[in-house]
């Protein structure tokens, strides 16, 4: 097994799916909805996912694909073992069909259900994520490594799992919790890209009360190589299988400040 090959031919897949992404016209007439608030699904999410199931079969044709865009949420028992690929062919599809910047492409690789390769690609920047399990996280080949100040001299990024109403009153809560405890607060309306500022040091802590797999697979990966800590509201270790709630932080927030207090 070539870690360093495989890594660069899923680098090369994303660039493509960057190329589409950028060459799109027409995003809003090709637009649909999903089950739930404003869940939205383009026709390039689609062409993307399409051309990233073919292009990660050739690389490692052993490997199981779980895609949003095909529709379970969760890994079988199957999926568990051995090598799967874990796609967003677009997080960010409210951002992609409005033109709110940025969106981008998640591409992990899981071994035995645990992280092991990780992508993620901002084509509008040209940012390309990397990080291999246990030999840390690169933006554009540049070492990553999470920002050392204290979460109240640091920004705090979150999500509003906005297809689930029901947890409105939750993730609000959480926003009311860390505001004070926090220099302010910051919305992109993509999770793989909230999780790569944490590794590129830029904001101290993330949340957000529900997010799948595809969401936070790679970029969960980035950030933990350049020294986050990831797990769900509870302080417990995501399980890497399916949904779930998401707080990471950089190595400068310390334990105390990183829990929710409400
Ligand atoms: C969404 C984005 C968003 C997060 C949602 C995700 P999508 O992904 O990551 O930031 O708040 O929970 O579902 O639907 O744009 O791929
Ligand atoms: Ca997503
Ligand atoms: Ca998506």
């Amino acid at each position: 097994m070539d870690t360093d090959k495989l890594l660069a031919g899923m680098e090369t897949a994303a660039r493509e799916a960057g190329r589409i992404m950028l060459e799109a016209d027409n995003i809003r007439a090709s637009t649909t909805e999903k089950a739930g608030h404003a869940n939205f699904v383009t026709s390039y999410d689609k062409r993307v996912q399409a051309y990233l199931f073919d292009a990660l079969g050739k690389l490692l044709p052993e490997a199981k694909f779980i895609g949003e865009e095909d529709g379970a949420d969760a890994f079988t028992d199957e999926d568990r073992r051995g090598f799967a690929f874990c796609v967003d062919p677009i997080d960010g599809t409210t951002n992609f069909v409005t033109g709110f910047r940025p969106s981008v492409t998640s591409i992990a690789l899981l071994r035995d259900g645990a992280p092991y390769l990780g992508v993620v690609y901002n084509p509008y920047d040209d940012l390309m994520f990397t990080a291999a399990r246990g030999k840390g996280a690169y933006c554009n080949g540049k070492r990553l490594r999470s920002s050392t100040e204290p979460l109240a001299s640091s920004l705090v990024m979150f999500g509003t799992a906005a297809y689930n109403p029901e947890l409105n009153a939750r993730t609000f809560a959480l926003c009311a919790d860390y505001l004070p405890r926090c220099v302010d607060l910051r919305r992109t309306g993509s999770a793989a890209w909230d999780l790569c500022n944490l590794a590129m040091g830029t904001i101290g802590l993330f949340f957000e009360a529900k997010l799948q797999l595809w969401d936070f697979a790679a970029a969960g990966l980035i950030a933990t190589e350049a020294g986050c800590r990831l797990t769900d509201l509870d302080g417990n270790p995501p399980a890497w299988d399916g949904p779930c709630p998401l707080l990471c932080a950089s190595q400068g927030v310390a334990r105390e400040d990183y829990l929710p207090r409400v």
